[in-house]
Parts: C-alpha cells; sequence; structure tokens
C-alpha cells in the first residue's frame, strides 16, 4: 500500500493531483476549526429543577447633588466574585461590587459630572454607551485613564429617558476589560408621564438584566478568547448579573425587564413560557406603543426593556434558545404590583424626515489583513475616517461583505429607515444606536448631529461584536463645524 502511494506520487501529475487532494483536506480542516469556533458550546439549563441562585442586582447609584451638579464617583479596581467554582473569580469591578458596578441613575435635564477613577495598574477609558454626550465626555480610546488617574466627564442630561450602559473602551481591549467585569447601566428618567404608569422600583419590579457568557479555567479563573474568526467568541456559561442559573422574587403582577446584551459576540434569542411578554422601549428611549414579542432578539450592546406578567402564574421562566431557562421569576404575593393594563400609548417619536438629509455615507463592513475593517481599512487612532457637518442629517448605508455584524455609533440615536428595501418592523422602529445586519442585510439609517461640536477629538462608530472591533472593525468621525449653525442653538 504504502509503496503503491510512493509511485503514484512519482508522477508529477499524479503529484499536482495528490497537492489538491491535500490541499482540500486542510482547507476542510481550517472550515472544522472556524465551525468549531462558531460551534454554540452554550451549556443548557432546563426547566425541570428550580434555578439555584439569587440573581444578583446591581446598587442603584444616585447623584449627589453639589451646586445643583450632579455627580457621581465611579473607582475601578481589581475585585473578586463567586461564579460557586472551587475558588473566588479574580475580576475588575466599579465601586468595590465583585463584578459589574452600580446602576447610575441619572436625569433628564441635569447637569452631571462624572469622576471615574483608575485603580488597575493598567490603562483603561469609561464610555456611556447610548449617551448624547460632547466627545471630550464620551470616554472613547482618546480618553485614556492611567492608572492612579481621575478622569472627569462633564455633561448634560438632553436625552428622553432610555437605559444606557458604561464600559470600557480602550483600543484593542475593549472585550478582555468588559469580559473580566467592568461594565454597568445607566438608566435616565424623564417626567413623561406615562412611566409613572410602567413599573420602575428599581430591583422589586424593574430588574437590570445584563446577559454576559462566560468560561472559567480549573482554578475558577476567568478564561479570556479573543478571536478574529466568523462571529467573535463564544463562551459556555451564562451569567445574569454575574449571577448563573438565577431566580428572583417578584410582585404577582408586571414586572419590567431591562435587558442589556453585554456578552463579547454572542446574540440572545429570548422569550417566556408562560404569559405574555411585551417590548416597550428599544434603546434610545419608549417605543411609540406597548409590543406583544414571540420571541425578541438582542445582539452585544443592544438593550431593549420588557414588561412580564406574573398576574396569573406562580412562575415564569425567561428563556433563551441556546441556554434555555436564563431567570426564573417567582410570585410574590406579599410585594405589590403595579395595577395592569399598560398604558396603550408610551412615547411620540418624531419621525426624521428622508427630505431633510444633507449627506449620505456608506459603511461597508469586511474582513481586512489579520482581523476586521471598515470601508477597507483598520482602525486607527490617529486617523479622522469621516467629517460631519454640526447640524447636519444623514443618511448612512450599512452593509456586510463578509460576515454577520453589530453597527454601533456614538453620541446620536438613530432611525432605521429600511432593511432590505422594506420599512423596519415596528419593534425596530424607535431610537436605536445599535443596529444588527447578517452577511446579505443592508440597513439603511437616519441620524441627526445637531447637539456637539469637537473638531479635535472624533466619536466612533464600529461593530460591537467586541472580537471584530478589538481586531479593527472601528472607525472615526469628527463634528465640525457648520459655517450657519451655531452649537446648541437647535
Ligand atoms: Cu458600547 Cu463604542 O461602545
Ligand atoms: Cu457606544
Ligand atoms: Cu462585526
Amino acid at each position: 500500500m504504502f509503496h503503491t502511494k510512493n509511485l503514484f506520487l512519482r508522477r508529477p501529475r499524479h503529484r499536482i493531483i495528490a497537492a489538491i487532494i491535500l490541499s482540500l483536506l486542510v482547507i476542510g480542516c481550517v472550515i472544522t476549526v472556524d465551525a468549531l469556533l462558531n460551534d454554540d458550546p452554550a451549556v443548557k439549563i432546563t426547566t425541570d429543577a428550580p434555578a439555584t441562585h439569587s440573581l444578583l442586582v446591581p446598587p442603584l447609584l444616585e447623584p449627589s447633588i453639589e451646586d445643583g451638579i450632579a455627580h457621581y464617583q465611579l473607582d475601578l479596581g481589581r475585585s473578586s466574585h463567586d461564579f460557586d467554582q472551587a475558588q473566588l473569580t479574580p475580576t475588575i469591578a466599579y465601586n468595590q461590587e465583585s463584578l459589574l458596578g452600580p446602576t447610575l441613575h441619572l436625569y433628564q435635564g441635569d447637569q452631571v459630572v462624572i469622576d471615574v477613577t483608575n485603580h488597575l495598574d493598567e490603562d483603561t477609558t469609561t464610555h456611556w454607551h447610548g449617551a448624547d454626550v460632547p466627545a471630550e465626555a464620551d470616554g472613547g480610546p482618546h480618553s485614556v485613564i492611567r492608572p492612579d488617574e481621575t478622569w472627569k466627564a462633564e455633561f448634560n442630561v438632553i436625552q428622553e429617558a432610555a437605559t444606557l450602559w458604561y464600559h470600557p473602551h480602550l483600543k484593542d481591549h475593549t472585550a478582555e476589560q468588559v469580559y473580566r467585569g467592568a461594565a454597568g447601566l445607566m438608566i435616565i428618567d424623564d417626567d413623561n408621564p406615562t412611566s409613572s404608569q410602567l413599573p420602575s422600583t428599581y430591583g422589586i419590579d424593574d430588574i437590570p438584566i445584563i446577559l454576559q457568557d462566560r468560561d472559567f479555567t480549573k482554578d475558577g479563573e476567568l478564561d479570556f478568547t479573543l478571536s478574529n474568526k466568523g462571529k467573535g467568541f463564544f463562551y459556555p456559561y451564562l451569567t445574569v448579573n454575574g449571577t448563573l442559573d438565577p431566580y428572583i422574587n417578584v410582585p404577582a403582577g408586571l414586572v419590567r425587564l431591562r435587558l442589556l446584551n453585554g456578552s463579547q459576540a454572542r446574540l440572545y434569542k429570548l422569550s417566556v413560557d408562560s404569559g405574555r411578554m411585551i417590548m416597550i422601549a428599544s434603546e434610545g428611549g419608549y417605543l411609540n406603543q406597548p409590543i406583544a414579542m414571540e420571541q425578541i432578539m438582542i445582539s452585544p450592546g443592544d438593550r431593549a426593556e420588557i414588561i412580564v406578567d406574573l398576574s396569573n402564574v406562580d412562575r415564569l421562566n425567561l428563556l433563551d434558545v441556546s441556554f434555555g431557562r436564563v431567570l426564573e421569576l417567582r410570585a410574590d404575593r406579599a410585594l405589590t404590583a403595579v395595577a395592569d393594563p399598560l398604558p396603550s400609548t408610551l412615547n411620540t417619536i418624531e419621525k426624521i424626515d428622508p427630505n431633510e438629509v444633507d449627506h449620505s455615507r456608506e459603511f461597508v463592513f469586511e474582513k481586512v489583513g489579520k482581523g476586521w475593517g471598515i470601508n477597507g481599512q483598520q482602525m486607527k487612532l490617529a486617523r479622522t475616517d469621516d467629517v460631519i457637518q454640526f447640524g447636519d442629517t444623514e443618511r448612512w448605508t450599512l452593509r456586510s461583505v463578509s460576515g454577520s455584524h453589530v453597527f454601533h455609533v456614538h453620541q446620536t440615536q438613530f432611525q432605521v429607515l429600511e432593511r432590505n428595501g422594506h420599512p423596519p418592523e415596528p419593534y425596530e422602529q424607535g431610537w436605536e444606536d445599535s443596529i444588527f445586519f447578517k452577511g446579505k442585510d443592508t440597513v439603511v439609517i437616519l441620524a441627526r448631529f445637531n447637539t456637539y461640536i469637537n473638531p479635535d477629538i472624533p466619536y466612533m462608530l464600529h461593530c460591537h461584536i467586541l472580537d471584530h472591533e478589538d481586531t479593527g472593525m472601528m472607525s472615526q468621525f469628527k463634528i465640525v463645524n457648520h459655517p450657519e449653525r451655531i452649537e446648541g442653538s437647535t
């Protein structure tokens, strides 16, 4: 047999055939490795047994008011968290939490100062994801906080009630710092009268749900992997606010869940196993009307607020297609519930008129070099990719040449004009700062840039699959003065 093979290879044509077969085998191998990487290792939890851990709820941080200014302090440092491993898992967290950070409570109209102190021995930044703030206060990769330094973010809360979040945004290291535990929610409140008719007692009937997948080494340390391939890296264990297999006691009525996908690359497809699931808010605020949903898809960086109903059930499970049970909600009749029904109108979103567009751009997401890029380029701190005139309304076409992506833009909340030539589904008709699109999708969005100017510091736009972001899929834009428009005049 061996001899025959050798004979076969001795002839040039046969050598070529052998080379082709060999390279096919190698390609086969690469495909297998890639498929393995994208293969979902999720450890599924069934609903047969009750959930095992009480859900951790990050504390709510109210501002301290000094001279009319709402002041918040964040301290990022080393910590450790009980993930049910043989020993405590080293993490990083804000304000001495074991993981994550407090939920910042902001109020529309407030003048805000947030001091962020870095107690780590590495650089970091803190970005307010979804917030409409000046570039110098945005916390992007240019606002590096060195060890033992404090960075001051000053801005006014000019946007409506919404669920935003904060996380480090250090160039090439966002995925790792978020994964190790540095992230938190921001809740903006306003005096929208419907707010008072919705469940809004934090931690009781208004629950933050931060979804993150993780993996552990056998010593109980966090096992981090950054992948420049495919969809990014998926981990096998789901943590909800850092809790594995959680439950929470809630009133026997309407309960609001503020969902945040704080994962590196995973999408979640969520549903409930009894009663209704009603979406009330997208990323930048309330939808116009509540929308009943069978399933809600939430991509990395994305938020959604939903209402679930425990009026007629003792328990209800929030489920994900990959992980099975995400959270078990147990009705506790001793807690007071918000009376049904939900308000039928939640918001009045002014539609951005396509006729007001001043400028159009296209952003093409693709493989570039050893990682990913936008419009053929990998992220470079020293290069400004786009310059926008203050006051302009822009129409952006987003498409992908390779892979699926989550487009995210800083500073502005946009509206989806169309997806693949069709108007967006009702649940995509609200304010958004991130949007998922598959390989063949084309998404067109409209955005206004009428709040801040900074000719020096750029804002980011990028893919929120953090493996993609950290391997180059990010670009920068500045908002500059328009000769006929003055900042703050709109
Ligand atoms: Cu959630 Cu540029 O970030
Ligand atoms: Cu952001
Ligand atoms: Cu991407």
